[in-house]
């Protein structure tokens, strides 16, 4: 069971069977799917999918007021490993609030899910992405190249891995 949590300026709450409509409309922006798609929109039926699969691991989060910002995630990758997301609407980028909640999630992930290591990954082109994890205290770990069915713009300079341990977790503190 994952709990809601707050930080300073967002109300992280676990999502649920009915947010799909949530995530078909951030993902129908094509900025933000950018470096996921190439810019194509999620269908619904998908978006139902990835819903049902991230109960328990992903939160959805909403501004003080009440605002749908995006989601974060912390999706258990094997034992004691947790994969950082994160995905927010337009609207909220560059404010920080990003590395805010990943950090928040972080912590979490170390302190009441029993992590050991903390990753994640994106397009190597996809800047913000690679900062917010370098925010997070997160530790270049290696570029890789996927095939891809269809391949999008930047990926042919593959993707990137960044990783944090609990020992370089809490030795940062
Ligand atoms: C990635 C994403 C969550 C970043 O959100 P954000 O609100 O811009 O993040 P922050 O405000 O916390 O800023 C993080 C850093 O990225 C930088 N940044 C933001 N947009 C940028 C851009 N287009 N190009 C270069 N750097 C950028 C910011 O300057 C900041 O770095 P700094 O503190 O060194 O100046 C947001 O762009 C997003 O949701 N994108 C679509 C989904 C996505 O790509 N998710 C990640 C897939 S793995």
């Amino acid at each position: 069971m994952i709990e809601p949590f707050e930080t300073p300026r967002l109300r992280l709450r676990p999502i649920a069977g009915d947010d799909v409509d949530r995530l078909v409309e951030l993902d129908a922006d094509p900025a933000v799917m950018q470096f996921i798609t190439g810019g194509a929109p999620t269908p619904r039926d998908e978006a139902e999918r990835i819903v049902a699969r991230s109960i328990g691991h992903r939160w959805l989060a909403f501004e003080r007021d009440g605002t749908f910002a995006g989601w974060f995630g912390l999706r258990p990758s094997a034992a004691h490993d947790r994969e950082l997301g994160y995905r927010l609407t337009r609207a909220c980028w560059g404010r920080g609030l990003a590395t805010e909640g990943a950090r928040a999630l972080v912590d979490l992930a170390f302190t009441g899910l029993d992590a050991s290591r903390v990753w994640a990954q994106t397009m190597t082109v996809n800047t913000a992405s690679r900062r917010v994890m370098e925010h997070c205290g997160m530790r270049y770990v290696r570029t890789f190249f996927t095939d891809w069915p269809e391949p999008i713009s930047g990926s042919e300079e593959g993707d990137v891995e960044y990783e944090l341990t609990r020992a370089e977790w809490s030795r940062d503190r």
